[in-house]
């Protein structure tokens, strides 16, 4: 089996929130699909250790913004590489819109939102499939959606192509977080953005 091929897979990106007991949050997410369009529905699929996770599990509502080329590496640093759990993303950001079912908008660097109400949760393991019907959706400019491919190439910054003299480094194919060793260990998850140790490549001197 060549698991490369699943890089094949075009993805677009988005910022998900959610919205409890008067907090806001939000988490990067490449995971968002139609799945009809009548009645319209969405899947989204989100790690169990996100904070924002725990957010719709108990509240039932999100908003995906869809990010834009225009996305700087800022908004994914914001909301992909550190966790609600901790700090407050939304602090000093002011570029969003609440929608219709109570949760953000984001509108700087993304192109349009949809909000929607979950309708079933499926457990598939280290992560939540949600099933939700849409409530709201609006475009906010005619900029291309950002892939995920387009984020590697144009807009995540290029990493040094060599570790340190005499230090072989891992590092994180998604976030680019680095983890010193000789072996990076087979169950490791990537502290800033969960994704697991298949996604790390070896770096040497
Ligand atoms: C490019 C990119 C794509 C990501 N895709 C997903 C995803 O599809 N599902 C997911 O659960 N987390 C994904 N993440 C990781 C979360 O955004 C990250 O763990 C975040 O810090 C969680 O924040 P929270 O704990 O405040 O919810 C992605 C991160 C990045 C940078």
């Amino acid at each position: 089996m060549d698991t490369k091929a699943m890089f094949n897979i075009s993805y677009g990106l988005f910022v998900l929130t959610a919205n409890q007991d008067g907090k806001d949050n939000g988490c990067i997410v490449n995971t968002v699909t139609q799945v009809t369009s009548d009645p319209l529905q969405v899947t989204i699929a989100v790690n169990k250790l996100n904070y924002t996770h725990d957010m719709i599990a108990a509240t039932g509502h999100f908003t995906a913004s869809i990010l834009s080329e225009k996305a700087d590496f800022e908004i994914f640093k914001r909301f992909g590489f550190q966790s609600g759990r901790n700090t407050d993303k939304f602090a000093g950001f002011d570029a969003v819109q609440r929608t219709a079912n109570g949760t953000l908008a984001v509108t700087q660097g993304t192109n349009s939102y949809i909000s929607a109400d979950v309708t079933q949760k499926i457990d598939v393991g280290t992560h939540t499939i949600f099933l939700a019907k849409v409530v709201d959706v609006e475009s906010l400019s005619d900029i291309p959606s950002a892939t995920y491919t387009y984020y590697q190439q144009h807009i995540k910054p290029k990493p040094q192509p060599k570790a340190p003299q005499g230090k072989t480094i891992w590092r994180c194919k998604i976030c680019g977080y680095e983890y010193e060793g000789e072996e990076l260990p087979a169950d490791f998850i990537c502290p800033l953005c969960k994704h697991p140790a298949s996604d790390f490549e070896k770096v040497t001197a």
